[in-house]
């Protein structure tokens, strides 16, 4: 008897080893837990740390093992940090890609390892690796953003006209253009019929991108508009900024380059730089996505997936990564500002009224 129940245990040792793993996720079970890998674009916007801190402390607390990686804005790096993840054993990974186009061949190691993805806030393009897509409504991001500039502005009543400048996100991050779009689409009727002037003469995506988010390069161009079209003391009455590194950026152009009345200036994230801005009059609003919320939906996805059970989306068509429309989960982003930050971010427990001092 004893000899029977030593060669079933050895027979179940073998099959799950040669499977790789259990019946389903977290430690629930009696297996071994999973690891989980997570792949973050870098340590140097805040967003991302939470992000990751979030993510991390929600899949331990389901049962899962992590792996968190941070790739320095560096599609090679994350490249590696995936394959990585993959040799290490991870049963599933979560990426927030660096580019959405350079991921290709740590996808295909996954999909030959039958490791399936979630894309992680920015959609991973042109691979059919891609299972899942876990987001905010980037379009609704910059519908946020636009319909802001056109409440406080009143743009249906005010007599204008009013001077608009903008600046979108980076040309790889596939999210940038749905943030630019929607809050392009709100404000172009206005645009066209004259009440808002963009002085710079560029408005197209390309024309207002900025490579990798990055303050400097926004601050960069600000300071050459500023001083190519508003020296003359015209006044510009909306920068808007598709997220905070990029109106950070154009904040400190403002500080030095600019004498005129203030302008409404939009941003996305609620990073603590911007909210302290926002508190001190110079950033108007920032669109609050509160990675709490994003890190527990795709902590409920993980363990729906590898438990077998259907997986929680909420749009199956928007997300076309050109393959596959990838099936997506999107939150709901809202906005906060100046007036209404304490409900949003203190007492929601996001930041505490230190943190914004
Ligand atoms: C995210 C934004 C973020 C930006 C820069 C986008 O993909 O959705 O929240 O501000 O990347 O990191």
């Amino acid at each position: 008897m004893k000899k029977l129940t030593s060669i079933l245990l050895g027979i179940a040792l073998v099959a799950t080893l040669l499977t790789g793993c259990g019946s389903s996720g977290g430690a629930s079970n009696s297996d071994a837990p999973k690891k989980v890998g997570v792949s973050m674009p870098t340590k140097d916007l805040q967003r991302w740390n939470q992000d990751g801190d979030n993510m991390e402390k929600e899949l331990k607390a389901a049962g899962f093992e992590v792996e968190l990686q941070y790739a320095n804005n560096d599609p090679q790096t994350q490249l590696s940090q995936i394959e990585t993840m993959i040799s290490n054993g991870c049963s599933v990974l979560v990426i927030a890609a660096v580019e959405g186009n350079s991921l290709g061949e740590a996808l295909d190691m996954a999909k030959a390892a039958n490791v399936p993805v979630i894309a992680y806030d920015r959609l991973i393009m042109n691979s059919d690796a891609v299972s899942y897509y876990a987001t905010f409504d980037n379009y609704k991001v910059g519908v946020v953003q636009g319909t802001y500039v056109k409440d406080t502005l009143n743009l249906d009543s005010a007599a204008g006209p009013f001077n608009i400048e903008f600046t979108a996100g980076d040309p790889g991050d596939n999210n940038a253009g749905y943030f630019f779009n929607g809050a392009y689409e709100v404000l172009k009727p206005y645009i066209e019929s004259g009440k808002l002037v963009v002085v710079s003469g560029q408005s197209t995506f390309e024309e207002v991108a900025t490579p990798q988010w990055k303050s400097e390069t926004a601050q960069n161009r600000a300071e050459n508009i500023l001083s190519s079209f508003y020296a003359d003391g015209t006044n510009v009455d909306v920068w808007l900024c598709s997220n905070d590194s990029t109106a950070l950026g154009v904040e400190t152009a403002l500080a030095t380059n600019y004498n005129g009345t203030y302008p409404i200036i939009t941003g996305q994230d609620c990073d603590k730089e911007n909210t302290k801005n926002m508190i001190a009059g110079k950033q108007s609003m920032s669109v609050f996505k509160d990675t709490r919320t994003l890190a527990s939906q795709v902590v409920k996805m993980v363990g729906q997936i590898l438990k077998g059970e259907t997986v929680d989306v909420n749009d199956t068509s928007t997300y076309d990564n050109g393959v596959k429309v990838v099936p997506s989960f999107l939150c709901e982003p809202v906005f906060a500002d100046a007036n209404n930050y304490k409900t949003i971010l203190i007492d929601s427990g996001y930041y505490t009224e230190d943190d914004l001092k």
